[in-house]
Protein backbone atom coordinates (compact mmCIF):
# COMPACT_ATOMS: atom_id res chain seq x y z
CA UNK A 1 0.00 0.00 0.00
CA UNK A 2 2.70 2.79 1.35
CA UNK A 3 4.73 1.14 -1.28
CA UNK A 4 2.17 2.10 -4.29
CA UNK A 5 1.42 5.99 -2.60
CA UNK A 6 5.54 6.28 -3.16
CA UNK A 7 5.37 5.32 -6.68
CA UNK A 8 2.35 7.15 -7.00
CA UNK A 9 3.94 10.47 -5.73
CA UNK A 10 6.52 10.09 -8.17
CA UNK A 11 4.92 9.83 -11.07
CA UNK A 12 2.97 12.89 -10.30
CA UNK A 13 6.50 14.64 -9.24
CA UNK A 14 7.33 13.56 -12.92
CA UNK A 15 5.27 14.56 -14.29
CA UNK A 16 5.25 18.21 -12.64
CA UNK A 17 8.47 18.83 -13.95
CA UNK A 18 6.58 19.03 -17.39
CA UNK A 19 4.42 22.10 -16.48
CA UNK A 20 6.94 25.14 -15.79
CA UNK A 21 5.90 28.62 -15.67
CA UNK A 22 7.21 31.23 -18.22
CA UNK A 23 10.38 32.47 -17.93
CA UNK A 24 11.23 36.21 -17.14
CA UNK A 25 14.13 36.28 -19.42
CA UNK A 26 13.44 39.25 -22.15
CA UNK A 27 15.89 42.58 -22.32
CA UNK A 28 16.03 44.61 -19.47
CA UNK A 29 15.88 47.54 -21.35
CA UNK A 30 12.67 48.58 -22.72
CA UNK A 31 10.90 52.16 -23.80
CA UNK A 32 9.96 52.46 -20.17
CA UNK A 33 13.05 51.60 -18.70
CA UNK A 34 14.21 53.85 -15.57
CA UNK A 35 17.18 55.45 -17.15
CA UNK A 36 14.25 57.02 -19.93
CA UNK A 37 12.91 58.44 -16.38
CA UNK A 38 15.56 59.44 -14.30
CA UNK A 39 19.62 59.33 -14.39
CA UNK A 40 21.30 55.69 -13.13
CA UNK A 41 24.70 56.18 -12.59
CA UNK A 42 26.91 52.72 -13.42
CA UNK A 43 27.92 52.08 -9.73
CA UNK A 44 23.96 52.10 -8.65
CA UNK A 45 22.79 50.17 -11.59
CA UNK A 46 25.43 47.53 -11.22
CA UNK A 47 23.99 47.49 -7.71
CA UNK A 48 20.59 46.92 -8.87
CA UNK A 49 21.41 44.31 -10.87
CA UNK A 50 22.54 42.02 -8.70
CA UNK A 51 20.72 42.84 -6.04
CA UNK A 52 17.51 43.90 -7.15
CA UNK A 53 16.92 43.17 -11.22
CA UNK A 54 15.73 39.16 -10.25
CA UNK A 55 12.27 40.55 -9.20
CA UNK A 56 11.93 43.83 -10.26
CA UNK A 57 12.79 43.65 -13.84
CA UNK A 58 11.97 41.77 -16.85
CA UNK A 59 15.00 39.61 -17.40
CA UNK A 60 16.24 37.42 -14.28
CA UNK A 61 18.98 35.16 -13.82
CA UNK A 62 17.66 31.91 -12.89
CA UNK A 63 20.38 29.73 -10.96
CA UNK A 64 19.92 25.65 -12.31
CA UNK A 65 17.65 24.66 -9.55
CA UNK A 66 15.16 27.05 -10.51
CA UNK A 67 13.38 24.56 -13.22
CA UNK A 68 12.45 21.97 -10.62
CA UNK A 69 9.22 21.51 -9.85
CA UNK A 70 8.17 23.48 -7.45
CA UNK A 71 10.75 25.56 -6.93
CA UNK A 72 10.19 27.33 -10.10
CA UNK A 73 6.70 28.29 -9.42
CA UNK A 74 7.60 29.81 -5.91
CA UNK A 75 10.11 31.90 -7.84
CA UNK A 76 7.24 32.28 -10.43
CA UNK A 77 5.24 33.61 -7.80
CA UNK A 78 8.11 35.99 -6.17
CA UNK A 79 8.99 37.43 -9.66
CA UNK A 80 5.55 37.76 -10.65
CA UNK A 81 4.46 39.97 -7.23
CA UNK A 82 8.04 41.59 -7.87
CA UNK A 83 7.40 42.97 -10.96
CA UNK A 84 3.76 43.73 -10.31
CA UNK A 85 5.42 46.40 -7.25
CA UNK A 86 8.01 47.81 -8.76
CA UNK A 87 9.85 47.13 -12.44
CA UNK A 88 12.90 48.98 -13.85
CA UNK A 89 12.16 47.71 -16.68
CA UNK A 90 8.89 49.28 -17.21
CA UNK A 91 9.23 52.48 -14.97
CA UNK A 92 6.11 53.68 -15.82
CA UNK A 93 2.58 55.64 -14.61
CA UNK A 94 2.17 59.12 -13.01
CA UNK A 95 4.29 61.48 -11.70
CA UNK A 96 2.99 60.44 -8.48
CA UNK A 97 3.41 56.77 -9.07
CA UNK A 98 7.05 57.14 -9.94
CA UNK A 99 7.77 59.08 -7.00
CA UNK A 100 6.45 57.10 -4.63
CA UNK A 101 8.32 54.06 -5.71
CA UNK A 102 11.59 55.81 -5.86
CA UNK A 103 10.58 56.95 -2.21
CA UNK A 104 9.72 53.36 -1.32
CA UNK A 105 13.17 52.29 -3.02
CA UNK A 106 14.77 53.95 -0.48
CA UNK A 107 12.93 53.24 2.06
CA UNK A 108 12.82 49.80 1.93
CA UNK A 109 16.75 49.86 1.48
CA UNK A 110 17.43 51.98 4.19
CA UNK A 111 15.19 49.16 6.30
CA UNK A 112 16.63 45.84 4.78
CA UNK A 113 13.69 45.23 3.57
CA UNK A 114 14.68 44.71 0.18
CA UNK A 115 16.31 42.64 -0.92
CA UNK A 116 14.06 39.75 0.70
CA UNK A 117 15.94 37.73 3.03
CA UNK A 118 14.84 34.14 1.69
CA UNK A 119 16.82 35.20 -1.66
CA UNK A 120 19.76 36.60 0.54
CA UNK A 121 20.30 32.73 2.17
CA UNK A 122 21.53 31.98 -1.78
CA UNK A 123 22.47 34.96 -3.46
CA UNK A 124 25.49 36.29 -1.90
CA UNK A 125 26.32 38.51 -4.03
CA UNK A 126 23.29 40.50 -3.29
CA UNK A 127 23.88 41.08 0.68
CA UNK A 128 24.70 44.70 0.62
CA UNK A 129 27.37 46.37 2.96
CA UNK A 130 26.05 49.84 4.83
CA UNK A 131 27.81 52.10 1.93
CA UNK A 132 26.19 50.27 -1.15
CA UNK A 133 22.81 50.91 0.66
CA UNK A 134 24.05 54.45 1.00
CA UNK A 135 24.64 54.46 -2.57
CA UNK A 136 21.14 53.18 -3.79
CA UNK A 137 19.22 55.49 -1.11
CA UNK A 138 20.99 58.97 -2.21
CA UNK A 139 20.09 57.81 -5.83
CA UNK A 140 16.54 57.03 -5.43
CA UNK A 141 16.26 60.68 -3.45
CA UNK A 142 18.36 62.33 -5.72
CA UNK A 143 16.18 61.01 -8.75
CA UNK A 144 12.91 62.38 -6.88
CA UNK A 145 14.67 65.22 -7.07
CA UNK A 146 15.30 65.56 -10.08
CA UNK A 147 11.69 63.98 -11.40
CA UNK A 148 10.29 67.10 -9.61
CA UNK A 149 12.54 69.51 -11.34
CA UNK A 150 11.59 67.84 -14.33
CA UNK A 151 8.00 68.19 -13.76
CA UNK A 152 8.09 72.51 -12.77
CA UNK A 153 10.16 72.51 -15.79
CA UNK A 154 7.44 71.16 -18.04
CA UNK A 155 4.72 72.69 -16.44
CA UNK A 156 6.45 76.24 -16.65
CA UNK A 157 6.49 75.38 -20.50
CA UNK A 158 2.96 75.28 -20.54
C1 LIG B 1 13.67 37.79 -4.51
C2 LIG B 1 12.88 38.82 -5.08
C3 LIG B 1 13.17 40.27 -4.75
C4 LIG B 1 14.37 40.95 -4.77
C5 LIG B 1 15.73 40.40 -5.10
C6 LIG B 1 14.07 42.32 -4.44
N1 LIG B 1 12.73 42.46 -4.23
FE1 LIG B 1 11.72 44.18 -3.85
N2 LIG B 1 9.97 43.16 -3.74
C7 LIG B 1 9.81 41.80 -3.93
C8 LIG B 1 8.43 41.42 -3.69
C9 LIG B 1 7.86 40.01 -3.79
C10 LIG B 1 7.75 42.62 -3.36
C11 LIG B 1 6.28 42.79 -3.02
C12 LIG B 1 5.92 42.29 -1.68
C13 LIG B 1 6.57 43.05 -0.57
O1 LIG B 1 6.43 44.27 -0.50
O2 LIG B 1 7.20 42.39 0.28
C14 LIG B 1 8.74 43.68 -3.40
C15 LIG B 1 8.46 45.00 -3.14
C16 LIG B 1 9.37 46.03 -3.30
C17 LIG B 1 9.04 47.44 -3.19
C18 LIG B 1 7.67 47.97 -2.82
C19 LIG B 1 7.00 48.58 -4.03
C20 LIG B 1 5.58 48.98 -3.70
O3 LIG B 1 5.11 49.93 -4.30
O4 LIG B 1 4.94 48.35 -2.85
C21 LIG B 1 10.18 48.13 -3.42
C22 LIG B 1 10.35 49.64 -3.44
C23 LIG B 1 11.24 47.17 -3.65
N3 LIG B 1 10.71 45.91 -3.58
C24 LIG B 1 12.56 47.50 -3.89
C25 LIG B 1 13.58 46.58 -4.04
C26 LIG B 1 14.96 46.95 -4.19
C27 LIG B 1 15.49 48.38 -4.22
C28 LIG B 1 15.66 45.78 -4.30
C29 LIG B 1 17.14 45.63 -4.41
C30 LIG B 1 17.98 46.31 -3.47
C31 LIG B 1 14.71 44.68 -4.23
N4 LIG B 1 13.47 45.22 -4.06
C32 LIG B 1 15.02 43.33 -4.35
C33 LIG B 1 10.79 40.92 -4.31
C34 LIG B 1 12.15 41.22 -4.42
Amino acid sequence: MLRKILIGLLIVLIIAQFIQPPANNDSPVTADYITHSVPVPDSVMALLKVACYDCHSNSTRYPWYSRITPVNWWLYNHIEEGKHHLNFSEFKGSYKRKMRKLEETAELTEKHEMPIGSYLWIHKDARLSDAQRKLIIDWANNARKQLMQDSIRKASIM
